[in-house]
């Protein structure tokens, strides 16, 4: 269990759940440090995914957001992108679509129109298995691009009468398949050792406290995660303000 001194953290200053978002890196070379596939170090990775979701639920979260495959990452080699769509499929199919019990919502954030058919229809099912689920908003971004999107969402904007921030969130929600925008990101933690936000979240983690772990993702799980709330709990947010020390 995360520690009662933790609860504090997991209120977001919208008075929701906290949003946490895991840049997930490292799956690859976890595996070739073992002498094994990169593939292995994806389907361990998918491992971690739902023990992550558990241990998300455990700790109260209210939106936890995914990065599992970039725009970017098409440039891999074909056999480990395929290898990766069929993870994916994997995971919608025989977890995400069971979600519904956990009380956890599923979507997926980013292009949908590369994603191979069958993989795009176990999405659409577990969207559609989960709608209603209000406990954990687990949003998967695969195919996702922030700049990407950017650009989607200033041209949705240029012909709305909404030109407010407001507006151009919405815009963006609807740019990555979202009815409404999430809440800004709290945490963003990214794992692999990595410091770099590789177009994850330009917008929505304008004020995102950042970790960065040098865990490799399938190593990442309860204990870690509950260290990462702790951290982020020692921090003093003030988006801009004064310290609460000094301000008096
Ligand atoms: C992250 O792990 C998963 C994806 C980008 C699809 P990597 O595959 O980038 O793992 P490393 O960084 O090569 O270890
Ligand atoms: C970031 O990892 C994207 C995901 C984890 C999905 P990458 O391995 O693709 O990032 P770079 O290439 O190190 O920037
Ligand atoms: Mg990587």
């Amino acid at each position: 269990m995360i520690q009662s001194s933790l609860l504090k953290s997991l209120v977001s200053p919208a008075g929701t759940g906290l949003h946490v978002a895991v840049i997930m890196d490292g799956s690859g070379r976890w595996a070739e440090r073992r002498g094994w596939p990169r593939a292995a170090g994806h389907r361990a990775g998918e491992r971690a995914v739902r023990s992550l979701v558990e241990a998300a639920v455990e700790a109260g979260i209210g939106t936890l957001t995914l990065f599992a495959f970039s725009g970017a990452n098409w440039r891999r080699p074909p056999a480990e992108a395929s290898r990766l769509m069929e993870i994916f499929r994997d995971f919608f199919e025989n977890y995400a679509a069971q979600c519904h019990s956990r009380g956890v919502r599923v979507s997926v954030i980013g292009r949908r129109g590369r994603l191979p058919g069958a993989l795009l229809s176990a999405i659409e099912r577990a969207e559609q298995a989960t709608a209603d689920c209000t406990r954990l908003h687990l949003r998967l971004a695969i195919d996702y691009s922030a700049r990407d999107a950017l650009i989607d969402a200033a041209a949705r904007l240029a012909a709305s009468s909404d030109r407010s921030p407001q507006g151009f969130a919405q815009a963006l929600a609807e740019a990555i398949h979202e009815a409404a925008p999430a809440p800004d990101v709290d945490l963003l933690i990214r794992t692999g050792g990595e410091q770099r936000l590789s177009d994850c979240l330009l917008w929505e983690g304008a004020f995102a406290e950042i970790i960065f772990s040098d865990c490799l993702w399938p190593d990442f799980g309860k204990a870690e995660l509950a260290a990462a709330l702790a951290e982020f709990h020692r921090r003093e947010r003030r988006f801009g303000g004064a310290s609460e020390a000094i301000a008096g």
